[in-house]
């Protein structure tokens, strides 16, 4: 436990105030790209454009020989770029890797204005936040920033799972938790060697027919994740955290990848990673609230009035409770339309709604 009083000082002298609120930002995608590779680094203006969160990966798929290159063509492109109002985010190497104490030193000396938030992976309790929080706090320091960087943890470690509440609280600066379903797997001798998605042998089967025991008997496939996202998006939303889906691996099954990310997205998920500019597409549509159910929840908001008490609309009961999720989905719309042209009139949106 911390002195919840300390939540509003910095942890250490100097230091930016840490962030009292994560504001709602549209991230519908976490898009990964490899710093070091002069060919993506190329195309970051053009990708800029296209993305809610753009992320420089030092960590795993960036080979060990490319480590120190990673983190310096991170510092340069944050740097040469105009990000607008699209996120800049990094996922530093693991807290036990040779590289991650200059990761966290370089990144905050020569980008830390420009970086907004710092994925760690592989978190397994508070004691990892703590740390990070503290380190971050005295770099800021010491290189005279303005404002405090956000701290977003990767769940893939069972023992992360099991103090997913801990670490959701244990700064100010948590932003929010990405599932990591390929080291989560591994972590937890799961049988599968798949990245996120279903599998065909997680399934449940009819009994059989008395009358017929050869006959064939359907099965339904279950969700291996399903667990785990809930008690992710419970932390979350309990914290003032946000809950993200992570990496789905099979890029040439758009298909089960937009079923994965739906999931996701209707368990309370804000957004997911995106690993190809392929899956940018989906997670856009995926993550932003279908139009006709935006304009159904305007239309419960605007007949509840003050939203107490008890109406019908179409032949379906509304309350104090409907109306509340009704607002979830309207806010959720605006946050996107405010960045998304496309979205705002799909969303019949005018500009005095968006205003605020
Ligand atoms: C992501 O980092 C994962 O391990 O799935
Ligand atoms: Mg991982």
């Amino acid at each position: 436990m911390r002195n919840p009083r300390d939540f509003t000082k910095p942890l250490a002298i100097g230091a930016p105030m840490p962030p009292n609120d994560i504001a709602p930002r549209p991230s519908r995608m976490i898009h990964f790209f490899d710093p070091s590779n002069e060919r993506m680094a190329n195309k970051v203006p053009d990708i800029i454009k296209k993305v809610d969160v753009l992320l420089a990966n030092l960590e795993d798929a960036i080979e060990v020989g490319n480590k120190v290159a990673a983190r310096e063509g991170l510092v340069s492109i944050a740097n040469s770029n105009d990000f607008g109002d699209t996120q800049f985010w990094t996922r530093v190497n693991s807290l036990d890797s040779p590289w991650v104490l200059d990761d966290f030193t370089q990144i905050v000396s020569e980008a830390g204005e420009k970086v907004d938030v710092i994925m760690v992976p592989k978190v397994e309790g508070p004691w990892d936040i703590h740390y990070v929080d503290q380190l971050l706090a005295q770099l800021e320091a010491k290189a005279g920033t303005s404002r405090s960087i956000q701290v977003h943890a990767i769940l893939e470690t069972a023992l992360g799972v099991t103090n997913v509440e801990e670490i959701c609280s244990a700064s100010p600066r948590m932003q929010g938790i990405s599932l990591g379903p390929a080291d989560l797997a591994a972590s937890r001798r799961m049988k599968t060697t798949r990245v996120g998605g279903g599998h065909p042998g997680y399934l449940v089967r009819v009994d059989p027919d008395a009358t017929n025991p050869d006959a064939h008997r359907p099965t339904a496939q279950q969700d291996l994740w399903h667990y785990t996202m809930a008690r992710m998006v419970d932390a979350c939303a309990a914290t003032g955290c946000l809950p993200y889906y992570g990496p789905f691996g099979d890029i040439g099954d758009s298909v089960a990848c937009e079923d994965q990310f739906r999931n996701a997205f209707l368990m309370g998920c804000v957004g997911a990673w995106s690993l190809h500019p392929k899956q940018i597409d989906i997670a856009r549509r995926v993550f932003s609230p279908p139009p006709d159910e935006v304009l159904w929840a305007k239309r419960v908001i605007d007949e509840m009035g003050d939203g107490a008490g008890t109406i019908m609309i179409d032949g379906k009961m509304q309350d104090d409770a409907t109306v509340k999720q009704c607002h979830v989905m309207v806010n959720t719309a605006k946050l996107i339309a405010r960045r998304d042209t496309e979205y705002a009139e799909m969303y019949a949106f005018t500009p005095q709604d968006l205003e605020g």
